[in-house]
């Protein structure tokens, strides 16, 4: 049974998640956001919770979190501002405007994690891992800057590997089970999502891939 008195309760908790973004110092609107000086990114970051985590542990690198949620985005800033760190920061923007929001060549790092994998093949232009995304990012990226996805889904993170290939990105780092892997421990901070879904049994896939050819 419905109660339609559940949906204005849960409007009313979105509103006050929505004032909390706008009242937070760290949080930022697309349209108040004048290129400050970025790191690191993360794409799609919901929390945002990955990227406090990695901001905690790098105090000397700026980390911004990215997404167009901003009830979701508000979390990461409460908690960033609970742990008192100040190299993180929290925007509001679609993927599709990232070339607008930082500085050409001047980013070391771009997170995509859990992207929405949009599974149709008619939707596949909103894959943030489409080639018209990866030039965005390419754009973005200092010449040794690196792209790292992080992904449940086979078939996403598939279909990404070949985007990356076809559009002449180098695959540096690659695993399809990052937790029984060597890799970095930063790789291996979980994701709000990831959190939610890993006693699914799905195992967490990573590719780090730059774009010009490292030494
Ligand atoms: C499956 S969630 C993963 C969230 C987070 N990365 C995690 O692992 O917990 C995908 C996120 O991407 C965001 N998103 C989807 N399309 C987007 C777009 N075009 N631009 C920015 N964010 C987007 C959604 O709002 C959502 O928070």
């Amino acid at each position: 049974m419905i109660d339609p008195n559940d949906f204005v309760i849960t409007r009313k908790r979105k509103k006050y998640k929505f004032a909390k973004f706008s009242n937070s110092p760290l949080c930022f609107e697309f349209d108040d956001w004048n290129k400050q000086v970025t790191d690191v990114i993360e794409l799609g970051a919901g929390t945002g919770l990955f990227s406090v985590e990695l901001a905690q542990r790098h105090p000397d690198k700026q980390f911004v979190a990215v997404d167009v949620k901003a009830d979701r985005l508000q979390k990461g800033a409460y908690e960033a501002a609970a742990r008192k760190l100040t190299n993180i920061r929290f925007l509001r923007a679609r993927a599709d405007q990232i070339d607008e929001c930082f500085k050409e060549k001047s980013v070391e790092t771009i997170w995509l994690t859990f992207a929405d994998p949009f599974p149709k093949s008619r939707s596949s232009g909103r894959r943030m891992t489409h080639p018209n995304f990866l030039k965005k990012y390419q754009q973005l990226l200092h010449p040794k800057g690196s792209f790292i996805v992080k992904h449940d889904s086979l078939d996403f993170f598939n279909w990404s590997l070949e985007r990356l290939v076809q559009e002449k990105w180098h695959i540096i780092e690659l695993t399809f089970d990052l937790h029984e892997s060597d890799y970095s421990n930063d790789y291996k901070i979980m994701t709000t999502y990831e959190l939610r879904w890993s006693g699914e049994g799905k195992s967490t896939k990573l590719v780090r891939a730059t774009h010009e050819q490292s030494d």
